[in-house]
């Protein structure tokens, strides 16, 4: 039985039970070693590697061809697959007791000398790396990611299909889909002065679909965003995208808890649903971040009131304008030198925060603190009660307003949590975070947006809030968080397009902008929208975590850089003089080209 014309089996799938048996098999040459006369070169296809053998006594026009084999030729060999004697036999690899004697060996290309050694490429610079993809993707980590990669959508996919969702596509060429981040645009040949932008998410098409009566949608969904890049992040990257008719959030959690059980298990990784929840607020106050790594402990808790009342007029004067004071207990660090407290301010205030202070208890039961001549005895004991103090213990104290306050500790605690290894490695904690704020005030941009996207139903006690204290106004969103990481989020949507327009009208919007850019969506609201509710996942980062790498560069096959950059193809790059001409634009700095 052939495979192709070109082999009869993969190399990396040959076992000791095809003894005996003649194969043809092809691929590339991953070594050639020569012993003084006899040829071993390892072959190399998707499954793996497999050992064929030239020597000169048995067949010298083989041999040959064997001595002009260089590293990555493409090569086709035919023979029987015989074992391998005992002193070449190889224990680390699936093909190790078996060898073929070619009969017939044939080049089928040759290859230059590349521009890295792949089996060092581990260490070699990713630019490199990213410059020469394909050449990178030959090597078995980045492949492994990809399989991995294929056999998540894979079975995320069975799942789908098997609670009875439709996978859909939606367009690519859109209207603008708002998820906080800036659109890309493409210029319109057709209509002179217009543009489509690339969708940030499906999240309007989904919900459109939703009036369509599709009533469970899906879509393995690219994703458009220009926004500043990390590890992270990517400028298009893919979510797994779902919505669901007739449901509430319980409903989406209970399907996403099972959606990710069967993923992890497809990447042969157990976990076990139903996952903890915390609210928003619960999770600021207790961690300092909307998605905290449960994996230890050092939470946060607040002194607020106890700071109010001191003579530390640094933070009085913070509480008593709305601040708040945030307290963080780290043990075992009481003998920090001078130069190491200096580091952990440093890093505070890299963090933003305007100072930090600290009360150290002593090995010998003394107490030292920058700020201890401030506090009476009640306030030192009553913050030593409350943090649990014991020698060797540092309290760090911050106060400012509160989304600096958690932030600045949210940072501290996972660096610290680093640092001291804390992080149990082993663990996989999923947290829901739910009762996300409906709005966020932006100081730089002056104006109030939303914390997930306008189409976020507002919590329903807190619909009158929407105008007298949008800050207040919490919304029915939720993030899957994992190890500290956001995986994905959603939210229960906005039916009613009156609810609608009043969101849109609490962002700010004009009637005017309204119409224009949403006047379509709250047209459809009006003939007859189903409740409903979705989330997305985002695909990259879960393989990421899956495949324990920082960077979800790995888990794409052809990424953009940092800086948004394709270094294989070089894009972006620029456009022909004819190109603009057709699409009418005209460009204002003047360039050279390439
Ligand atoms: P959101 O904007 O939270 O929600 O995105 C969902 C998930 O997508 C992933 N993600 C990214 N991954 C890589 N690179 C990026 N630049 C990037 N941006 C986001 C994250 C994130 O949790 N339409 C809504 C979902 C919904 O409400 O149903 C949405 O897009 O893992
Ligand atoms: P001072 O007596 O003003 O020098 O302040 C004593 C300590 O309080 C110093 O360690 C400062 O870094 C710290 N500090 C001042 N303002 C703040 C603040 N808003 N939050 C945290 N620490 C502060």
């Amino acid at each position: 039985m052939s495979l192709t014309s070109y082999k009869t089996n993969y190399c990396g799938n040959i076992r000791e039970n095809n003894i005996g048996e003649t194969q043809m098999l092809s691929g590339w040459v991953a070594n050639v070693r020569d012993l003084g006369g006899i040829i071993f070169v390892e072959l190399r296809d998707r499954m793996g590697v497999f050992q064929a053998v030239a020597d000169p006594q048995i067949n010298p026009e083989v041999h040959k061809v064997f001595s002009k084999l260089k590293d990555e030729y493409v090569v086709r060999i035919q023979g029987k697959i015989t074992k391998r004697p005992d002193d070449t036999y190889n224990p680390n690899l699936a093909t190790g007791s078996v060898e073929m004697y070619p009969e017939k060996v044939e080049i089928l290309n040759e290859s230059q000398v590349l521009p890295f050694q792949l089996d060092d490429g581990d260490n070699v610079n990713e630019d490199v790396r990213l410059k020469y993809r394909y050449l990178d993707i030959r090597r078995k980590p980045v492949l492994d990611n990809l399989v991995l990669r294929h056999k998540v959508v894979s079975a995320i996919r069975e799942f789908l299909n098997g609670e009875n969702f439709l996978e859909v596509e939606t367009p690519i060429l859109v209207k603008a889909t708002p998820e906080g981040a800036r659109d890309y645009l493409v210029p319109s040949r057709v209509h002179p002065n217009k543009f489509y932008a690339l969708p940030q998410s499906p999240q309007i098409f989904k919900q459109l679909l939703m009036v369509g009566g599709i009533e469970r949608y899906y879509q393995i969904a690219k994703c458009f965003r220009d926004e500043d890049l990390r590890s992270d992040r990517q400028p298009e990257f893919t979510q797994v995208d779902l919505e669901m008719s007739f449901v509430e959030q319980e409903d989406v959690i209970n399907l996403m808890e099972n959606l990710i059980q069967k993923a992890f298990q497809a990447g042969g990784i157990e976990v076990n649903p139903p996952f903890e929840r915390i609210t928003y607020k619960e999770a600021m106050d207790r961690f300092g971040s909307d998605r905290p790594d449960t994996r230890f402990g050092l939470e946060l808790f607040d002194v607020s009131d106890v700071m109010e009342k001191s003579s530390f007029a640094a933070f009085s004067d913070v509480i008593k304008n709305g601040g708040i004071a945030k307290a963080l207990k780290i043990p075992n660090i009481a003998s920090y030198s001078r130069k190491e407290m200096d580091d952990v301010r440093n890093l505070a205030i890299s963090f933003g925060a305007k100072g930090l202070a600290w009360i150290t208890y002593c090995e010998d039961g003394t107490i030292k603190s920058p700020i201890l001549k401030y506090l009476s005895e009640e306030e030192i004991s009553e913050i030593q009660n409350r943090a649990n103090a014991q020698k060797g213990d540092i309290v760090f104290f911050i106060a400012d307003e509160p989304k600096v306050a958690y932030d600045v500790f949210g940072r501290l605690r996972l660096h610290f949590g680093d640092k001291l290894n804390l992080i149990d490695k082993t663990k996989h904690n999923f947290l829901w975070v739910t009762d996300f704020p409906m709005f966020e005030y932006s100081k730089e941009d002056e104006r109030w947006s939303s914390v997930h996207h306008p189409f976020t139903m507002p919590n329903p006690e807190d619909l009158n809030k929407m105008k007298v204290d949008k800050g207040a106004c919490r919304s029915i969103a939720y993030d899957i968080v994992y190890n500290g990481v956001e995986l994905g989020g959603g939210s229960v949507r906005i039916h009613s397009s009156q609810i609608q327009k009043e969101v849109f009208e609490a962002l700010g919007l004009t009637n005017e902008q309204i119409q224009t850019k949403f006047g379509f969506m709250l047209d459809a609201f009006k003939y007859g929208t189903p409740p409903h509710a979705g989330i997305a996942l985002g695909l990259d980062r879960l393989i990421a975590m899956m495949a324990r790498t920082e960077s979800i560069r790995d888990v794409i096959a052809f990424p953009k850089n940092s800086q948004a950059k394709c270094l294989m193809s070089d894009a972006p790059s620029f456009a022909d003089e004819i190109q603009l001409r057709e699409l009418r634009l005209q460009l204002k700095q003047v360039h050279t080209h390439h």
